[in-house]
Formats: structure tokens, C-alpha cells, sequence
């Protein structure tokens, strides 16, 4: 895929259960604004700074219909050409589960496409364009388009501080026999 390299923590010990309600609670939806999505990162301990460098993941992978309808039916702050070009796959009603890329221009690679799909209004969450809507993180975006080294180098340490969130220790959780499954 190309993009940075960075050190995995090993030893990392799974949980034995989950949970629906904090799932829901804890995870953004893609129909929040910024200011959701800064308090649920700040929640967890990652920064800003840290939420916009790992909204670049969306560099890579796609998102299901029902995840972009109304972005791009309803919303105002996205190119129309790009719109357009969504609606023959997502129909307004049906085709939930139907994919389109995050990153239209490079979606099998790890670069800063995705940014510079943000400053074009080409961002296919309401989540996405977030990160570029005449906010206080516009600057940070902007400033990946132009230096994809400032991204990867951001984007590694956001990553990091990211698998360190609330590692279970001692005897909570297990290590798992197989990745998939609880023991
Ligand atoms: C900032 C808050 C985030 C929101 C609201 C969000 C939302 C979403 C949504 C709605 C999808 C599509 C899911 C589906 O259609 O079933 C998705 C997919 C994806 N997200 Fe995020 N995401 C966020 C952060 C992240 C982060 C931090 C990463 C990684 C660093 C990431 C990486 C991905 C990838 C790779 C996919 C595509 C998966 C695939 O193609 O199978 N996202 N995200
Ligand atoms: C767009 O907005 C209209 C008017 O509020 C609503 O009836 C319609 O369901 C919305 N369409 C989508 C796809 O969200
Ligand atoms: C930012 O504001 C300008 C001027 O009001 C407007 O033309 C533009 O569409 C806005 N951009 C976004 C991404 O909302």
C-alpha cells in the first residue's frame, strides 16, 4: 500500500468480552461534527492534532451507501460533480450496503490524497469534510496536501498513541490462541 513504517508494542492482551452500549457511546458515527469528534478522541486521550492525522486511514478502504447518503443527497458543503458521480451506486433509497472508496484518486494507496480530496470537498463522510469546513483544523489538512512527510510522520505517532489506549494489563483479559476468537 505504501505509507510509513512503525514500531508495534507486542505482548498486547485482548479483552474477553464487548460491548454493544459503548461501542455506541465511545465510537464517532460518521454523521458527527467536529466538535463530536474532538471530545471523542480528547475522551480516549488522543489529541486534535491526533484525530485528523488518523482520519487519514481513510486513505485506503470504503464505506457502505447508508454511511454517505445523505452527504451526498442533502449536503451543501460537497463539489456536486462528486456527488453526482456517487448517486448511480447510492441510490436514494436501496443499496445500502453498496461501496465507494474513501480516497476516489488513490484508494489502494497510502499517500495524502485523501487531504487533498478534503480541500476539494470531495470528502465522502459528513465526518470526513468535517476535518476541512472552514474550522480550526483546516490548517492541519491543508498542510498534509502540501507535505505528505508531515502526514506519515503525524499519522505514526497518532497511531501509536492510539494502540496505547488503556492496554489491559496483569491478569485482565487473555492473549489469545486465535486471533479471532476468545479462548
Ligand atoms: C474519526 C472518526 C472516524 C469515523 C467517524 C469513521 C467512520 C468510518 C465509517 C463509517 C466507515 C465505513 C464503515 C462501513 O461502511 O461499514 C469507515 C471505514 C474505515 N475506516 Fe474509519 N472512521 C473514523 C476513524 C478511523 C481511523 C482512526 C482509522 C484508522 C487509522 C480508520 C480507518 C478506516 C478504514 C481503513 C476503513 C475501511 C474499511 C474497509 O474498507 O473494510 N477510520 N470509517
Ligand atoms: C434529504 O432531505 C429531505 C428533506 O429534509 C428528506 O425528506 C430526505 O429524506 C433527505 N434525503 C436523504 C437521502 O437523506
Ligand atoms: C467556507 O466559507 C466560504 C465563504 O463563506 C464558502 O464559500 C465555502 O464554501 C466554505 N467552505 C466549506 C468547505 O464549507
Amino acid at each position: 500500500l505504501g505509507g510509513p513504517e512503525w514500531e508495534v508494542l507486542l505482548g498486547r492482551r485482548d479483552s474477553t468480552t464487548a460491548s454493544l452500549s459503548e461501542a455506541n457511546s465511545d465510537i464517532p458515527s460518521p454523521a458527527s461534527d467536529l466538535s463530536t469528534l474532538i471530545s471523542a478522541f480528547v475522551k480516549k486521550g488522543l489529541s486534535t492534532n491526533d484525530l485528523v492525522a488518523l482520519s487519514g486511514g481513510h486513505t485506503i478502504g470504503q464505506a457502505r451507501c447508508s454511511t454517505f447518503r445523505t452527504r451526498i443527497y442533502n449536503e451543501t458543503n460537497i463539489n456536486p460533480l462528486f456527488a453526482n458521480s456517487l448517486k448511480s451506486n447510492c441510490p436514494s433509497v436501496g443499496g445500502d450496503n453498496n461501496l465507494s472508496p474513501f480516497d476516489f484518486q488513490t484508494p489502494v494507496v497510502f499517500d495524502n490524497e485523501y487531504y487533498n480530496s478534503l480541500v476539494n470537498s470531495n470528502g465522502l463522510l459528513h465526518s470526513d469534510q468535517q476535518l476541512f469546513n472552514n474550522g480550526s483544523t483546516d490548517s492541519q489538512v491543508s498542510s498534509y496536501v502540501t507535505n505528505s512527510d508531515n502526514f506519515f510522520a503525524d499519522f505514526v505517532s497518532a497511531i501509536q498513541n492510539m494502540g496505547a489506549i488503556s492496554p489491559l494489563t496483569g491478569g485482565q483479559g487473555e492473549i489469545r490462541l486465535n486471533c479471532r476468537v476468545i479462548n
